[in-house]
């Protein structure tokens, strides 16, 4: 684990000016680079040491068989796993007779920083070689925002105090060794040396491999250019083999003089195009960027985010700690999604390769609706994606004898590839996800084009497949029996009160659009009486409550289940899904992850406030936060309900859920939906915004620490700035047409540039409920 203090707390750098090699494959995810499309690691440069060597494509995997001991209908045979494509990033450097390898000689200085309003990483250090000989080494890594292909590396050395003989080696490396891991051996043994070698070339300072894995049949290619600057009698040379192609620039350095190598490199993959088309794409990838050079990159790359902070900054006056986190966590969202276009954005973002690099529901209920405010392009952009999956998620509707589109509960290329379909294909409140993303995005940029093109086909076929999958019982109510919700720890329960009422809206949703556009409607075989039917389910659908508690239950039955041992269980018990079999945690009073709670939050207005408080009493004590996705929403509905310091404590844990390594597993990457929900705390949370019809609405309340919240966002064709302070509520449209926005309920008509304040009342600062033992928050 990471411990406190790891990187210096700075407004806008995440700086780290120790390197601890124990602790190197966390830092490797922490300073990953990415655009969505393509993804690299903070590997040192040098490539060794390492935690996890990585580079990935989005969409990139290999298939491999699923295991399991028992057969069964329906069960996915093949799984997918993300794969380390060939390292671009490579520059090793030779300094007299030694390898500059940071395990041996002695590292004088070593820093790395994120900077994220540049979007690079860059490295600074000095070592002395086991035979005396120092040298300075500066780096600076980006992958591009604006030309997605494209990652670079500006890598220069320097003599320090004596005349010093110095290679640089710039590589291309496939089928990397990688670290052992402990899952399952099948899925182990495709990614041992994945790809199969089909071209390898050099020329001048070029160097291009193009591969192709082995049964997912991808072709890839990775070309790099290079800039060569040094004194006079700088040699180059250049080899390659299947495996490798290398530029090799030697040297003669007085002290103070420099040798620096500017390398482009450029990234492609196809299922379909062939090897000559993949090459020449490449090259030509690399001769944009070389038009450009590495200064016109640097400078893009600052526009773009100059202009996506400008949409997206959040302010936070107080607490510098929750500052550093959500513009890291902005950036690492952004950095998912920027360029996937109409790929998926997977749980660690291309971060690591956790959780086979699959995508979940985390994308929509946790990343899109950041994005759907900072950045709204690209979740059209994600939701293309699940559009252009359709075909695979209708097959699995039907094989599963249901109708419309069952999409998959973890993917890359769109099929279903959980092994464990009580946790997997069971949890089909995916499909009402995929629909409540859809429906905020509509909502929060009128983009119309869209809700007919794309919106509505993802709408009508996840409404077929609730009307199927539910039944009317004899009084008519509907029910959807049987079903996974978000919480993990309930599985294959009845009418699970998230799923149901998520399920409703996505029916409501679906009927609304067939009657807009009846004409497309058409051509998707939907017509006035299947709209009646799903409305007819929608109204009738089953809210399970328990009347005398007078607390809405998680599923039928759930609040009668004998409730977990908490006292019994020891603080090293968890999580509990590794500690205790699932047969016992499913049939107890026990959750995973904000699951009803959730509920309280995406569908609040199906809830009083009476409810909202007594909901919240009631869950808080049961819910145990095996997963990072709990406690950014149990933040919000805290912040809701009135228990400031509980939201801040719980927003605390969401932001530093990877500067600080909490689960102990960022070595395999981000968690994309942690960091998004600290965005989702803080604006939703402390700012209480929420769509309210065809505006916002906001409920600023701060927690005691924050002198000043602001954050901008982007809705309708408009820039908005919010500013709270404990007393006074500040809202400026920054760009756009008028708007009237809510204020604690009270519509306030914004005119431009003309800022409109309120008096915020005061907040409640209620004592908060408890939580398990050993599962409160960590209070700062
Ligand atoms: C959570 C899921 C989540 C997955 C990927 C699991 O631990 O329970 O809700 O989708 O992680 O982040």
């Amino acid at each position: 684990m990471i411990t406190h203090g790891a990187y210096a707390v700075e407004p806008w750098t995440v700086r780290e000016t120790e390197l601890s090699l124990d602790v190197l494959a966390q830092s490797e995810s922490v300073f990953a680079l990415s655009n969505g499309h393509v993804g690299w690691r903070g590997n040192l440069d040098e490539g060794e040491p390492h935690g996890l060597p990585g580079s990935y494509l989005n969409g990139v995997y290999e298939a491999h068989p699923l295991p399991y001991a028992e057969a069964g209908y329906g069960y996915p045979e093949s799984g997918q796993t993300v794969i380390n494509i060939t390292n671009g990033k490579i520059l090793r450097l030779l300094v007299d007779d030694e390898p500059f390898d940071l395990r041996y000689g002695r590292l004088v200085s070593h820093e790395r920083v994120l900077d994220l309003r540049r979007g690079v990483m860059e490295r600074t250090c000095e070592w002395c070689s086991p035979a005396g000989t120092r040298i300075r080494v500066r780096s600076t890594r980006m992958i591009s925002l604006t030309q997605r292909s494209l990652g670079a590396v500006s890598y220069e050395v320097e003599a320090v105090d004596c005349h010093t003989r110095v290679v640089i080696q710039s590589e291309l490396v496939a089928n990397e060794q990688l670290p052992q891991t402990k899952g399952d051996p099948r899925a182990a043994m495709a990614l041992q040396a994945p790809l199969e070698p089909e071209e390898h070339f050099t020329s001048g300072h070029r160097l291009r491999l193009v591969h192709r894995t082995r049964t997912s049949g991808l072709r890839v290619a990775v070309a790099a250019d290079h800039v060569v600057s040094g004194p006079e009698r700088t040699t180059t040379s250049c080899e390659s083999r299947p495996d490798l192609a290398r530029l090799t620039v030697a040297a003669v350095l007085e002290p103070g003089q420099k040798l620096r190598v500017d390398k482009l490199v450029a990234h492609g993959w196809s299922g379909t195009r062939s090897l000559p088309a993949m090459s020449d794409q490449v090259d030509a990838a690399l001769a944009a960027a070389a038009h450009d050079g590495w200064d016109g990159l640097a400078a893009e790359q600052r526009a773009y985010l100059d202009d996506f902070w400008a949409c997206a900054d959040v302010e936070v006056e107080g607490d510098e700690e929750i500052q550093q986190a959500v513009r890291f966590g902005l950036f690492h969202v952004l950095q998912a999604g920027a360029r996937a276009e109409e790929r998926a954005i997977p749980a660690k973002g291309l971060t690591g390769s956790g959780y086979d690099g699959h995508a979940f529901w985390d994308t929509e209920m946790f990343v899109l609706p950041v994005l759907t405010y900072t950045a709204p392009g690209a979740v059209a952009e994600a939701l293309r994606w699940r559009q252009n999956t359709l075909p695979a998620a209708r097959e699995r509707a039907a094989q599963l004898g249901l109708r419309g589109a069952a999409f998959p509960w973890r993917t890359i290329g769109g099929e279903e590839g959980s092994a464990y379909w009580p946790a997997g294909t069971a949890a089909f409140h995916v499909n009402a996800d995929i629909a409540h993303a859809l429906v905020r995005y509509v909502s929060a940029t009128g983009d119309e084009d869209f809700e007919r093109d794309t919106g509505m086909e993802l709408l009508v076929e996840t409404a077929r497949l609730w009307r199927s999958l539910g039944h009317h019982d004899h009084r008519g109510t509907f029910h959807i029996d049987g079903v996974t919700g978000p919480d993990e720890y309930s599985a294959i329960a009845d009418d699970n009160l998230y799923t149901n009422l998520m399920a409703r809206a996505n029916l409501l949703a679906a009927a609304d659009v067939v009657e807009r556009y009846p004409k497309e409607a058409e051509r998707l075989g939907a017509d006035d009486e299947e709209s009646a039917s799903w409305r007819d389910a929608a109204e009738s659908m089953n809210i399970p409550y328990n009347a005398e508690l007078r607390v809405h239950e998680q599923h039928a039955g759930f609040t009668r289940l004998q409730r977990w041992d908490f006292e019994g269980t020891r603080a090293d018990q968890y999580p509990l899904m590794l500690h205790f079999p699932y047969f016992d945690i499913y049939r107890k009073q026990v959750i995973k992850q904000a699951d009803l709670v959730l509920a309280l939050y995406t569908c609040g207005t199906e809830f009083d406030e009476e409810h909202v408080a007594r909901n919240f009493a009631y869950y808080e004590p049961l819910t145990v936060r095996d997963s990072s996705l709990s406690a950014c929403i149990q933040a919000v509905i805290a912040a809701q309900a009135g228990y400031l310091r509980l939201a801040y404590d719980y927003t605390v844990e969401a932001a530093l859920m990877d500067l600080e390594d909490l689960e102990h597993n960022t070595r395999d990457g981000l968690h994309i939906a942690s960091l998004a929900g600290t965005w989702l705390a803080l604006v939703t949370g402390f700012g209480g915004a929420r769509r309210a019809g065809e505006t916002l609405e906001f409920s600023p309340r701060l927690p005691e620490k924050f002198g000043r919240l602001a954050f901008v966002m982007l809705y309708r064709g408009r820039r908005l700035r919010l500013e709270f302070t404990q007393e006074t509520a500040t809202y400026t449209l920054l760009s756009g047409p008028a708007l009237t926005v809510r204020h604690h309920g009270e519509a306030l008509r914004l005119q431009p540039d003309t800022p409109a304040s309120r008096p915020v009342p005061p907040p409640k600062h209620l004592p908060s409920p408890e939580q398990p033992p050993h599962r409160r928050p960590n209070v700062r």
